[in-house]
């Protein structure tokens, strides 16, 4: 898995990490169907150009987990909560998928068969072989993992060759830049680096896991039209995140 296809040439197969809050567009809660509308066009044009895309989507559109543990919910409720939630964005992603002429398979890390499917992984792979994007929902099934941990474990299980994560920020930077205009913006990083300065990007565990499975991970805005489709064909965008990085 070099950082050099991450960094550059179209990858053979990528998972896409969408959070949920990339659904909302102007709302403050739900799905706009117009956002939706652009991800899965980008992303069922990335998967005519050949690439096999999987998609990891959170829930936080429409219930935050964290959030409601924060007042008091007991954790693991909430963080159940969340799983729902993003079952729905699923639903909402393989039917704009399928409208953008992208055949899409849901499977679920917790069993409802009768909306979607289990998630398994040798099936998952099957599917993407055969031309299909796969939308993984309920994060890993567990509490207390965030969809970015469900992401990378799920990426590392495919044999993916990069995580695109899918954000409101174009990388990876050395402050928060909505408090401190001068932050710097890396182009690429280390894992270690992320971890031990306790950047935000990504959770430690999610970090943690990449690096143990030296795992790319591209970290970029995804509110700029047609940014999805640059970062499923390998253009160097946001932040990119791997190996320690020479200095
Ligand atoms: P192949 O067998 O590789 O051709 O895959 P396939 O997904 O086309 O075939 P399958 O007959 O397994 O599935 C047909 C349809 O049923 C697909 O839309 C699947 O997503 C759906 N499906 C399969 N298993 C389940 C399940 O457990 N629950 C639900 N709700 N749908 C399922």
């Amino acid at each position: 898995m070099s950082t050099e296809a991450a960094a550059g040439g179209v990858p053979r197969r990528a998972l896409l990490k969408l959070s949920g809050e990339a659904l909302l567009g102007e709302r403050k809660y739900g799905i706009d169907p117009e956002i939706a509308r652009r991800i899965a066009g980008e992303a069922a044009e990335a998967h005519r150009e050949g690439t096999q895309v999987a998609i990891v989507v959170g829930g936080g559109n429409i219930f935050r987990g964290l959030a409601a543990a924060s007042r008091g919910m007991d954790r693991a409720t909430a963080d159940y909560m969340g799983m729902l939630a993003t079952v729905m964005n699923g639903l909402a992603l393989q039917d704009a998928l399928e409208q953008a002429g992208a055949p899409t398979r849901v499977m679920s890390a917790i069993a409802m068969n009768e909306i979607c499917e289990p998630y398994i992984k040798r099936r998952a792979v099957r599917h993407l072989e055969k031309g299909r994007v796969v939308v993984m929902v309920a994060g890993t099934g567990n509490p207390y993992f965030t969809t970015d941990t469900a992401a990378t474990l799920r990426a590392v299980e495919i044999g993916a060759e990069v995580i695109l994560k899918a954000t409101r920020v174009d990388g990876v930077y050395d402050a928060d830049p909505e408090k401190q205009p001068d932050a710097r913006r890396y182009t690429r990083i280390g894992y270690t680096e992320v971890l031990s300065n306790r950047l935000q990007a990504l959770d430690a565990t999610a970090v943690s896991l990449a690096m143990d499975n030296r795992m790319p991970i591209v970290v970029f805005d995804m509110t700029v039209d047609g940014n999805i489709l640059r970062a499923l064909r390998g253009e160097v965008i946001g932040t990119l995140i791997s190996d320690e990085v020479p200095a």
